[in-house]
């Protein structure tokens, strides 16, 4: 058997985070291309040694490591076709979130949101996410990664997958002009000469100075370098543009295109994996897949050789799992499937970043500010030239290069003891989905004991605030303690899977909402902020008492930021978990699971990508286990030894 070690090695993890709520000036593009499959069926080979279901974000990049092996066979599988519209690769699409090329699925009505239906983000092209997303590329910090390692997940930690992100990402640097103005920092050894290049835009709006400052003077830090596991403060982070170009970078340029002519290399785009086939002794033997759009389209079987990989993305990875008989059983059972193992994790521990609007107007702002000035034809004209011409200014900022990431005891500093401690006490069961089992409650109370701690930490964020000289802001909860689920739908396995988010279900980050609200406030009380002569709108003035923001938080705030994860999570079997640290799912054999789904919990950004794997420096003799990839900063995990218990 592979060691893990050499899985880690072949990894290259690349972290990115989006983010879904920016106000955006730039014009949507809408020409678009889909194309059909890069190879016909008639010339998919029976048999691979590895079979990738899911050509997204992980499954690209995964391919494209294990195919490094030219004596080694890959196929993928992906239910959407490659996406070879021009304005993929602007930095507008950074902030249009093109719906023809993601799922269609709604939410179910959340509860504690008054009934609101999330509308779900779930990308379904050949590069997935990485194509279609907000560019917003960080990585967590330390103790987000050491937190996923304390929970039973030996290599996960900071230390194993830094030289990985390293790895994968060349960093272009701003002029030096702009740097020096505003202050940007960063480590250039936290770099290399990787496929995917992220760089800062050289052009900054004024304001992000103004709001940076008031940051700090509301108590956040400014590291040096936050992709270097600081991560917490108020830090400058680079967005997955070229900058020679001003042109996405991304899975599939990044390491799609050169790979893709590699002879033991095949991607299959517009077909379905159905589910994943064994033989008796649960060992994966390959998939069963049909063309997409056509009706009572044949099955089609691929046998795989050594391991199947599902990267199918964490609303649809779990699916697959649960089609093949490897999930909650009660789920199965009242869908009709064979359960071969009855594995309660598949599909719960799902997770985003909820997050609320808050607004100010600007009674005093900037004479250069994104609103104003793009509404200025004068300057919409120039700024569309130098888009064109120097690939650089304001068109070129997308979703930004700078937010806070802020610690609660930063933002709670009188009550963040308490609010842990109530949560440590909380009984838990009625406070998590109604269809967890014991498993599942076991895990969470795992992942309690590891949240608390990050909870009293300075050197670790709950807050995301992202900054762009705009008076509207995302506050984004990226440590979420409430978890949601994703099943098939009993009625129909091939429809969309009922998604869950459960936002709000522990009360706890309700409770840490309303200390982020508050402290947005004090961030627009400070001398620095005065200079704009912020007046609020939304929260209004008059929203004050905890009752009165709880209230408002019940309306304004919403389950996603196209950050879907952690529903395969990567935790021991008797605490819910699916996948070890290896990658392999509990209970079976050949079967792997290398996406977003496997985090235990949700890092500050999102991540993931990377993956890798390939060569066979250390020859695999067995099944193996396969590649990973990874994803990236997350934070946390469970813990697996000491679990918690849960309810008091
Ligand atoms: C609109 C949007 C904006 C975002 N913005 C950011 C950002 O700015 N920064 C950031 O870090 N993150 C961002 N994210 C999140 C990030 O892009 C994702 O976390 C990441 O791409 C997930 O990678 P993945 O490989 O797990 O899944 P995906 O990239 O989603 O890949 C899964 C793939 O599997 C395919 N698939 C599903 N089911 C099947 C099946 N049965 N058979 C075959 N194929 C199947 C899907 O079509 C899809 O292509 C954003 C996401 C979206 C959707
Ligand atoms: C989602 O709906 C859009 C139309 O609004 C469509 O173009 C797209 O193909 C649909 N996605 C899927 C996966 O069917
Ligand atoms: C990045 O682009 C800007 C604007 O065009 C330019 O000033 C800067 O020198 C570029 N950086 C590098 C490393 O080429
Ligand atoms: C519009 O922008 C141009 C160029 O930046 C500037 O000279 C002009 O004063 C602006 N017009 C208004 C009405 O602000």
């Amino acid at each position: 058997m592979t060691s893990l070690g050499f899985w880690r090695r072949a990894l290259a993890p690349i972290a990115i985070l989006s983010w879904a709520s920016f106000v955006t000036a730039y014009p949507l593009v809408s020409e678009q291309v889909l194309k059909r499959a890069e190879i016909k069926i008639e010339d998919v080979r029976d048999n691979y040694d590895y079979v990738i279901v899911g050509g997204g974000q992980a499954g690209i990049v995964l391919a494209s490591r294990l195919s490094e092996d030219p004596d080694v066979t890959v196929l993928v599988v992906e239910y959407g076709y490659f996406n070879n519209a021009p304005s993929v690769l602007q930095p507008s699409s950074a902030t249009s979130y093109q719906r023809n090329v993601q799922f269609n699925i709604t939410s179910v009505p959340q509860t504690e949101l008054d009934g609101y239906k999330q509308s779900v983000f779930a990308a379904c092209c050949v590069g997935g996410g990485s194509t279609i997303n907000g560019m917003l590329l960080n990585r967590g910090s330390a103790a987000d990664y050491d937190a996923w390692e304390s929970l039973g997940n030996p290599g996960w930690g900071w230390e194993g997958l830094y030289p990985y992100f390293v790895k994968s990402q060349t960093l272009d640097e701003p002029n030096p002009a702009t740097a020096e103005e505003f202050d940007m920092t960063w480590g250039p050894e936290s770099y290399s000469d990787g496929p995917i290049h992220v760089s800062f835009s050289s052009f900054q709006w004024p304001g992000v100075k103004i709001q940076r400052q008031a940051l700090i003077e509301a108590g956040a830090e400014a590291p040096v370098d936050g992709s270097g596991g600081d991560a917490y403060g108020v830090i400058w982070y680079p967005t997955a543009l070229n900058n020679a170009t001003a042109t996405r970078s991304y899975a599939v340029n990044g390491y799609w295109d050169p790979a893709k002519d590699r002879p033991g290399l095949d991607l299959l785009a517009g077909w379905r994996v159905d589910e994943v086939t064994f033989n008796d002794d649960k060992h994966a033997t390959g998939i069963i897949m049909r063309e997409r759009g056509v009706e009572d389209a044949e099955r089609i079987t691929i046998k795989s050789n050594r391991e199947v990989v599902i990267t199918a993305g964490a609303l649809h990875s779990p699916q697959v799992l649960q089609r093949s008989g490897i999930g909650p059983k009660w789920l199965l059972d009242e869908a009709g499937i064979d359960v071969r193992v009855d594995l309660p994790g598949v599909g719960s521990n799902l997770q985003d970043h909820a997050v609320a609007g808050v607004s100010y107007r600007f009674n005093s702002n900037l004479e250069l500010n994104p609103q104003d000035s793009m509404a200025n034809s004068t300057f919409a004209q120039w700024a569309a030239r130098e888009l064109s011409e120097n690939h650089a200014g304001p068109l070129r900022v997308a979703t930004g290069n700078i937010g806070g990431l802020i610690p609660f005891p930063v933002i709670d500093p009188e009550g963040y003891e308490a609010v842990i401690d109530e949560y440590l006490n909380l009984e838990l069961a009625p406070h998590l989905p109604a269809s967890y089992v014991d498993e599942n409650v076991a895990g969470y109370a795992a992942q309690r004991a590891v949240m608390a701690d990050l909870m009293a930490r300075s050197d670790n964020a709950f807050l995301e605030l992202p900054l762009q000289a705009a008076p509207g802001y995302s506050a984004v909860l990226i440590k979420v303690l409430s978890r949601g689920t994703v099943h098939l739908d009993p009625t129909d396995i091939y429809a969309e899977p009922i998604v869950d988010y459960f936002t709000y279900g522990i009360p706890t980050d309700k409770r840490m909402m309303r200390s982020i609200v508050r402290w947005i406030r004090k961030v627009h009380e400070t001398e620095a902020m005065s200079e704009l002569g912020p007046e609020p709108v939304n929260p209004p003035e008059d929203v004050v008492t905890d009752e009165e923001i709880d209230a408002w938080l019940t309306k304004g705030t919403t389950c996603s930021t196209a950050h879907n994860s952690c529903s395969n999570p990567m935790m021991p079997q008797e605490q819910g978990g699916v996948v070890g640290a290896d990658l392999l799912v509990h209970g079976v054999t050949g079967l792997s699971v290398a996406d977003s789904s496997i985090m235990p919990i949700i890092p500050a950004a999102d991540i993931i990508k990377e993956r890798h794997a390939g060569k066979t420096e250390e020859p695999a003799e067995e099944p193996v286990e396969e590649a990973p990839e990874e994803e990236e900063p997350v934070e946390e995990e469970p813990v697996e030894e000491e679990p918690v218990e849960e309810d008091p």
